[in-house]
């Protein structure tokens, strides 16, 4: 799927310098972005950074005549799916609430017919300013979204509100906007799932690895964060899925939305939480959660010692449950969809195929943490969707936010309102 465009405009603040961040961000996250600065705003940074972290050239005037070349504004503004003005000057909040257009944000801003945030930044009295209020007021009205300036430390040496959101709450309404955005055609020319293909669907989420105790203070664990369990789960919910999110260990917070949140820690808890979930009714299973596949025979209440182990140590260890083989599979119910997971370090397509058939799942998500490029955690990953007939969705290479949503698109483009294939 092509990577949805965002436009970010930047206008004329201190604040600018965090917009640097914001890019980062959302380039992060698997968005195109397009950026264009008031001449204001080239004063606290250069267009170059913004070129240099968007990896576009920056739209600086109407004219051509700035550090880049040439730009059709109304082509620049048409093909975004959502665009951004952080910072949001009280300047450019007043053009925009007025229509006017004199230079490149403004003209944009006027050209653009999709989804707008802003987020403003300023003086805490300019902020307060009955204009400034009336300005905001009047794009609430016309459903421009408003991340709200947070309380802090301004550059104008007071504490007071009026400092720009952070830019991870700038990212998220971003992300928000960009899943209701008007559903585009995906380039192999099948239309994506109508938007609402995940509305109401009960959704079983598995993520994060497993512990498996050894003693009072040891245990066997692997590598995974729970990251794309938890986009996956997160990406469900925004688009209106009842989501169960079952989690083993992770630093990772439970995503807005989820219906239900449930902490596990061994694979036997987190096969009796699949059981709990499925038994209550679901219509999708994603089996994201790296499973320990074994787990120490014995566990000791207290601490092991190194009198007591000598000096070297067999841990007799004993098969967990194959949650998708044992638990999932013998009493599956007509109308569940399962989608596995297939970690795998070469062989990637083949191995995943073989997974697929063998624990009976419908699809299966593969992907190989030492491609180069890839790894556990944040950072740039790719992964490919698999069905019985073979390979489904390349995601090519990005972050794993992207590609849990792009996963979304593509299943629900397979699969259909109506429960086909
Ligand atoms: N899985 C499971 N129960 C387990 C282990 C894994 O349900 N005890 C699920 C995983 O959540 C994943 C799929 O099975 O969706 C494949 O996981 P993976 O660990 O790659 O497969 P294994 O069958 O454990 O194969 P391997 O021999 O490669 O370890």
């Amino acid at each position: 799927m092509a990577a949805p465009a965002v436009l970010q405009m930047v206008t004329g603040g201190i604040a600018a310098y965090k917009a640097c961040w914001l890019t980062r961000l959302l380039v992060q996250a698997g968005f195109s972005v397009r950026v264009a600065m008031t001449a204001a705003a080239q004063r606290f940074v250069s267009p170059l950074t913004f070129r240099v972290l968007s990896q576009h050239p920056v739209a600086t005037d109407l004219w051509g005549e700035g550090q880049t070349q040439p730009l059709d504004h109304i082509e620049y503004a048409r093909g975004c799916a959502v665009a951004v003005v952080a910072p949001a000057t009280a300047n450019i909040l007043a053009k925009a609430a007025a229509g006017l257009a004199d230079d490149i944000v403004s003209t944009l801003l006027l050209a653009y017919e999709g989804p707008l945030i802003v987020a403003p930044a300023m003086n805490d009295a300019m902020l307060r300013h009955p204009a400034t209020r009336a300005n905001l007021a009047c794009l609430r009205q016309r459903g421009v979204i408003v991340v709200e300036p947070a309380e802090g430390f301004l550059a104008c040496g007071t504490h007071a509100e009026g400092r720009l959101a952070a830019p991870e709450a700038i990212l998220a309404a971003v992300e928000a906007a960009a899943r209701t955005a008007p559903v585009r055609p995906v380039p192999d020319g099948s239309v994506a799932a109508v938007a609402d293909r995940w509305a109401g669907q009960r959704v079983v989420v598995t993520a994060g690895p497993t512990h498996e105790p050894i003693d009072a203070v040891r245990y066997i664990a692997n590598r995974s964060t729970g990251v794309f369990g938890f986009a996956i789960a997160a990406d469900a919910a925004a688009r209106g899925a009842r989501v169960t999110l079952i989690a083993g260990p992770t630093a990772l917070d439970a995503p807005a939305g989820v219906e239900g949140f449930v902490r596990v820690r061994t694979a036997e808890q987190l096969a009796a939480a699949v059981r709990e979930a499925l038994a209550a009714g679901a219509d999708w299973l994603f089996m994201a959660a790296a499973v320990a596949d074994y787990a120490p025979e014995q566990v000791e209440m207290g601490k092991l010692r190194k009198e007591s182990l000598g000096t070297s140590w067999n841990l007799a260890l004993r098969r967990t449950p194959d949650i998708l083989g044992d638990v999932v599979n013998p009493d599956r119910k007509e109308g569940l969809r399962v989608v596995g997971f297939a970690l795998e370090t070469g062989e990637v397509l083949e191995r995943a195929a073989k997974k697929l058939k063998a624990k009976g799942m419908d699809f299966v998500v593969a992907n190989d943490p030492t491609a180069p490029g890839a790894g556990f955690g944040d950072g740039v990953h790719r992964a490919w969707l698999l069905g019985p007939a073979g390979q489904l969705w390349d995601s090519g290479p990005s972050s794993k936010r992207a590609i849990a949503c792009g996963l979304l698109d593509r299943l629900a483009a397979l699969t259909g309102k109506d429960g086909a294939a």
